[in-house]
């Protein structure tokens, strides 16, 4: 497996619940290891953008009403398999399907209120990082992420 990077969302419901420590710790104690951070209320053209594979669903006005509503933090968070594993440590998007143990199944009730966002592959974490990032905001953790793997 390879080493990757992936951006996690702790969406509005996690920040106002202050769920965010709770949700890092989870990322930490799995090994993954945080390169970037922010904490910023999203303006609606960064939301579209960012949830642009949805657009014209039924739930797209909604989610970026939502996701713009009040703060979230953004993280870069990077390690072995850091894609499929984040995926999993926040569970299916219908917290009622997540498996138990996750984010969203130990935390949340409803689809659209689920607290956290991980991208679900290299190339879309690859863009939406992009949306929140920029390379100078990355700190170099190498060392950290070779040592978490063993
Ligand atoms: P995310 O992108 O937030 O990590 O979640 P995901 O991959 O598990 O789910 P996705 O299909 O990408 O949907 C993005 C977010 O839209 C909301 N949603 N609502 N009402 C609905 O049917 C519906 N479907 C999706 C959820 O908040 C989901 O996280
Ligand atoms: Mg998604």
């Amino acid at each position: 497996m390879t080493v990757e990077r992936t951006l996690i969302l702790c969406k509005p419901d996690a920040v106002r619940r202050n769920l965010v420590g709770e949700i890092i710790a989870r990322i930490e104690r799995r090994g993954y290891v945080i390169t970037a951070m922010h904490m910023m209320q999203l303006d609606g053209e960064r939301a579209r953008r960012h949830y642009a594979e949805h657009e014209g669903k039924p739930f797209f006005d909604e989610l970026v009403t939502f996701i713009t509503s009040a703060p979230l933090v953004a993280m870069a968070v990077e390690g072995e398999g850091a894609i499929e594993g984040c995926r999993q440590l926040a569970g299916a998007t219908n917290p009622l399907q997540a498996a138990p143990g996750s984010i969203r199944a130990d935390f949340a009730q409803s689809i659209g209120r689920n607290l956290i966002h991980a991208s679900d592959a290299a190339a879309s974490a690859a863009r939406e990082l992009d949306i929140f990032f920029k390379d100078s905001d990355y700190v170099s953790r190498r060392h950290d992420v070779e040592r978490s793997r063993t």
